[in-house]
C-alpha cells in the first residue's frame, strides 16, 4: 500500500519578505500548502502563481496589514482552517525603520516597535496556544543579530529584535512539554529589499536563498536560536564579549 503523502500546512505571516519567499519556494517543491499573508492582492497572487508553479499544492492569499490585526487568535484558527491545519507558522514581516528620526519622533519609535515586536509578540503568542492545543507544530520567526546588543546606529529595532527574541525562547520553553517548537531566526547581513540602502558585498553577505534552507531546517529543530547564516552566532559571541569602553569607542 502507498503511504498517504504528507503535505506540510504552513502559514506565512510576512509571505512577501525576501527570506520568505524564498523558503516557501522550498515548501512549495514538496507540494506544501500554504496561506501567503501579507499586503497587497496583487503581490500575493503573483507569488501564489510562483508557488502553485513550483509545486505547491493549495495556496491562499491573505491580503492584511500584519500589524492591525484585532484578534490574532482568531484570525489565525481562520488562516490554518483554510489549509486544513497547521505544521508550521512562518513569521517574517518587519521594518527597519529609521532610527535617528525615531529618536526624536515617538511615532516613528512606537511604529519600529509595534511591527518588530508588540503586534508580532500577539501573533507568536496565538501561534504557541494553537500548537499547544493540537500538541503539534513548529512556529519560526525572524529575528536579527541587532537584538543581541544594543548599539547607537539602530538600537530601537534591536531592542524590539531583542525582546522578540527572548519571547520566542520563552515560548520554545513552554512547547517543549508538548512536543511544539519555536525559534527566533538571527540573521546577518541578508541582501533584500529591508537592505536595499545599504552597501554591500563581501563574505558576510547572504542571498535570501542562502539562508531559505537554515530558516526551513529551523521548523523541525528543537533549537530556539538559529543564526542564519550559521557564522553569525561566533561573530555576535565577539561582538557581545567587546568590554563596554571599547565598544564606546566605535561608531557601530
Ligand atoms: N535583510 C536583512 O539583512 C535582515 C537581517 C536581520 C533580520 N532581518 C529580518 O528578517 C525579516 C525578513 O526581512 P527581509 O530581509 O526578507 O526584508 P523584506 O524583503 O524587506 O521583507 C519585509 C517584509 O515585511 C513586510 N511588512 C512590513 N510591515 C508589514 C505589515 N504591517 N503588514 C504586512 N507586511 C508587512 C513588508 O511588506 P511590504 O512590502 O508591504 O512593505 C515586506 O514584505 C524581517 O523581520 C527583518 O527584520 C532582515
Amino acid at each position: 500500500m502507498t503511504k498517504p503523502v504528507q503535505r506540510q500546512r504552513i502559514v506565512a505571516l510576512g509571505a512577501l519578505s525576501a527570506m520568505c519567499k524564498a523558503t516557501l519556494r522550498l515548501y512549495a517543491e514538496e507540494g506544501a500548502r500554504i496561506v501567503v499573508a501579507g499586503r497587497g492582492e496583487d503581490r500575493l497572487k503573483a507569488l501564489a502563481t510562483d508557488l502553485e508553479a513550483r509545486g505547491a499544492h493549495q495556496v491562499v492569499t491573505w491580503d492584511t496589514d500584519l500589524t492591525n490585526c484585532q484578534d490574532a487568535r482568531a484570525e489565525l484558527a481562520r488562516m490554518t482552517s483554510a489549509i486544513g491545519g497547521l505544521d508550521s507558522v512562518l513569521l517574517f514581516y518587519g521594518t527597519l525603520g529609521d532610527n535617528a528620526k525615531a529618536e526624536k519622533d515617538m511615532a516613528e519609535a512606537r511604529s519600529i516597535l509595534h511591527t518588530n515586536f508588540t503586534s508580532a509578540a500577539e501573533w507568536c503568542l496565538a501561534a504557541a496556544d494553537l500548537i499547544e492545543s493540537q500538541s503539534h507544530g513548529s512556529l519560526v520567526v525572524g529575528g536579527s543579530v541587532a537584538g543581541d546588543r544594543g548599539r547607537q546606529s539602530n538600537y530601537i529595532y534591536g531592542a524590539a529584535k531583542g525582546g522578540l527574541g527572548l519571547l520566542v525562547q520563552g515560548i520554545a520553553h513552554r512547547l517543549v512539554r508538548c512536543g511544539g517548537n519555536a525559534v527566533v531566526i538571527k540573521p546577518g547581513f541578508v541582501d533584500t529589499p529591508m537592505t536595499a540602502s545599504i552597501a554591500k558585498g563581501g563574505p558576510l553577505w547572504a542571498k535570501p536563498e542562502a539562508v531559505a534552507p537554515i530558516i526551513k531546517r529551523a521548523a523541525t529543530r528543537h533549537s530556539p536560536v538559529v543564526y542564519a547564516p550559521g557564522f553569525w552566532r561566533w561573530i555576535m559571541l565577539v561582538i557581545r564579549a567587546v568590554p563596554t569602553p571599547v565598544f564606546h569607542k566605535t561608531k557601530l
